[in-house]
């Protein structure tokens, strides 16, 4: 079973300035609430028991979002009203889960996932990326399914315009499994259109085995100077290690961008 997960949060959301010079983009609301409390119902539908948010010090509000619980149980005993103590109740359910680590230095996602080692207990774990919103099916339920058909780890997947693969990191197709998985034989950051194996883009949801750790210990920075998890994967694929690319069923929303950010703002609210 995979029961923990992790949520990488430490990026500094340049794509989203200059909202983000005061407010974590995760914290940005989407039709109301905080577009990381969507991925956290995500995570609890789908059975997970523990999740560690990688925060920095910059992003400290993130913390403070889950533990105000002076204030509210303050204002809950002068208001006594209904609303906020349902919010509450549900805050309360997300900060029973959850636990921080730290990673100050902004060093790609790689990095991020290695800040999590020592938490990691079992073989496998589900990592979200929070910019990448999936809705009308849980996106990390349809990966846990197929890690545990295949014993295999898992990234999330969808076609894309070729024209835009150089957003993304790109994986190649050993063989088709079915109509919505298939075995990767490679996978590149962000290749540009030349250099790009296919139209398959790896979308934020990764179940990765705990051997990455190892190859992360060694990663050296790669484009653009971080320290990609996607150069780990392919390290681990190298070694024969299976992953499948899934396909999944829902819609995908991406929030990381300003024009996205809004675009899924409007899609959201119309649901
Ligand atoms: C990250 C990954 C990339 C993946 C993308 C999905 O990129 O490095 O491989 O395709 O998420 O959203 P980022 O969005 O951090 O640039």
């Amino acid at each position: 079973m995979i029961k923990q997960a992790i949520i990488p949060l430490a990026g500094l959301g340049t794509r989203l300035l200059p909202l983000t010079t005061v407010i974590p983009k995760e914290l940005l609301p989407i039709n109301g609430k905080p577009g990381l409390e969507y991925i956290l119902d995500e995570c609890i539908e789908a059975g997970i028991k523990e999740v560690i948010l990688i925060i920095s010090n910059k992003k400290k509000m993130i913390r403070s979002y889950f533990q105000n619980d002076l204030f509210y149980k303050k204002i809950i005993k002068e208001k006594k009203d209904k609303r906020i103590s349902n919010e509450y109740k549900k805050i309360l359910k997300y900060k029973k889960i959850i636990k921080f680590v730290y990673q100050n230095k902004p060093l790609g996602t790689g990095d991020a996932v290695l800040k999590t080692k020592k938490f990691i207990k079992d073989n496998f774990f589900l990592m979200l990326l929070p910019d990448d919103l999936i809705i009308r099916n849980n996106c990390s339920k349809e990966m846990i399914s197929v890690h545990k058909k295949y014993k295999s780890s898992v990234m999330a997947s969808m076609n894309v315009d070729k024209k835009t693969v150089s957003r993304w990191g790109i994986f190649k197709i050993r063989k088709k499994l079915n109509n919505s998985n298939f075995l990767i034989d490679n996978v590149i950051e962000k290749p540009s259109v030349k250099k790009a194996p296919s139209n398959k883009a790896v979308i934020g949801r990764y179940i990765l085995p705990k051997e990455i750790f190892k190859k992360l210990n060694k990663q050296k920075k790669g484009k653009g100077g971080e320290i990609h998890i996607t150069d780990a994967i392919q390290k681990l694929i190298l070694d024969k290690k299976k992953f499948i690319g899934h396909n999944f069923a829902g819609k995908y929303l991406d929030c990381g961008t300003m024009n996205g950010y809004i675009k899924s703002t409007i899609r959201i609210s119309k649901k």
